[in-house]
Parts: structure tokens; sequence; C-alpha cells
């Protein structure tokens, strides 16, 4: 595991671009999955702003997301898919085609996980997942539990999950309480890693996650095993 600290959400959010705009130059036609969540978003604005100077070309990457909440269609603004366009996709030259995430929408969800199981092996795997953390330990809505679930899976989110998004939705009550989630073995094949977590309210959780013990209970714990994972941080 490589640990970079940083002072700054500016310098935390130009590493982890630069770790990707690296990616994507060494490998245009690059499979990356890709985070929602607030930690991220000072990544897209840094990739956006190489991409309008001309240092980027997306134009053959594939995108595939961690994870979509149950029920939101794509156009609604607290939806993945639609912050993933709003905060990024919109301002890069990506084909729209190539963009992956759940499809919260699905009538039969059980056919959903397959769905997403099977297209992120026929894309060849993941080349650089970037991840953030929640402070349960939880990655992508991989939640805390007995056992890591290795392939995409319906959640039932935890209340302190729920607590934590409610600042995206008008009120808690419309934080939806189901998510379909990337599992844990699609992560855990994804070439490379990169882990963002910013503030210090995170100094805990990453703490537990990378100097404690690998446990389901901490479901970032598992990344301690990855062969290529840098952890990014602004936590002394
Ligand atoms: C979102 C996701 C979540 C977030 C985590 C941290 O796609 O995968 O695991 O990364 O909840 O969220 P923020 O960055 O808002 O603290």
């Amino acid at each position: 595991m490589k640990l970079i600290k940083t002072d700054s959400y500016e310098k935390l959010s130009r590493q982890a671009a630069n770790i990707l705009s690296a990616q994507v130059i060494l490998k245009p036609r690059s499979v990356l999955g890709l985070a929602t969540g607030s930690s991220p978003i000072g990544t897209y604005r840094q990739l956006i702003n190489w991409y309008n100077k001309g240092d980027l070309d997306f134009s053959q990457v594939t995108t595939v997301n961690l994870d979509e909440y149950c029920g939101l269609a794509a156009d609604n603004p607290q939806s993945y898919r639609y912050f993933m366009n709003t905060n990024f996709f919109d301002h890069i030259n990506i084909d729209k085609n190539r963009t992956h995430v759940p499809n919260g929408l699905n009538p039969d969800m059980e056919a959903e996980c397959h769905r997403y199981d099977a297209l992120i092996e026929s894309l060849g795997g993941i080349d650089l997942q970037l991840l953030g953390i929640g402070h349960n330990g939880h990655i992508g809505f991989n939640e805390p539990k007995g056992s890591f679930e290795k392939t995409t899976h319906i959640v039932d989110l935890k209340p302190s999950t729920i607590e934590a998004n409610a600042r995206f939705f008008e009120s808690i009550d419309e934080v939806p309480k189901r998510a379909i989630t990337m599992g844990i073995k699609s992560i855990m094949n994804a070439k490379k890693i990169i882990l963002i977590a910013n503030g210090q309210d995170k100094k805990e959780i990453v703490k537990r996650a990378f100097f404690g013990p690998v446990t389901p209970e901490v479901p970032a714990s598992i990344l301690q095993l990855h062969p290529d994972l840098t952890v990014i941080c602004n936590v002394d």
C-alpha cells in the first residue's frame, strides 16, 4: 500500500487526478471504475481542467460506476447517473455509451446484478478503480457485515449511511433505503486502486481500515491485500 498525505482537498484531488490521467494517457482504452459522493468531485474538476487545456482525451475510455440507488431514474438529480453526468461526463469528450452505472430502475434487480457483473467481465475488468470511504468503512455500498459480498448485489443501507447521505436530499425520508453495488471481488480484481479520504472526520476510519485487522466489519480493510493500492488522504 502506498499512503499519500496531503494538507488540502485541492492537493488530494490533484494527486488522484494525476494517477487517473497517467492511466488514460498510457492506455487510452482504459476501463475506469468511478465513484460518486463528495470526495471525488475535486478530482473530476481537475480532470475536466486538464481536458479543457487539451491535455487529456477520453474518447476511447470506458467507465463503470460502483453503485446506484434503487428506484431513482437517471434524470433524478439525486441519482448517481445524474451526478456522474453533471460532475464529469457532460464536460469531457467521453462517449456516453461507454459510461456505465447500474440501473436502479430495473424491475428485476437480481437480473440487473448479473448483467452488471457480466458487463464488467466483458470489458476485461477494471484497469483503475477510484474509491471513497464511508465513515463505517464502506466502499461502494458494501456495508459492514459478517462476510464480504463478492459480486454485484442489493444492499439495505445502514441507518448511518442513510444519515450521512441525507445531506444531498431535501429530507432524510427521501433517501432511498436500498442500493445496488459492485461487489468486493470486482473491486479487488481492478489492476490498480486509488482510495481518497477527505477530511479529519475520516481519520478514525482510515486508521481502522488500513492499519487494523482485515475484517468484513470494515469492508475497506480488504484493500490491504490488494497489490497496487494508493490511499490519498488529508488527515494527520
Ligand atoms: C459512492 C460510494 C461511497 C462513497 C462514500 C464516501 O459511489 O461508493 O462508498 O465513496 O460514501 O462518500 P463521501 O465522499 O461523500 O464522503
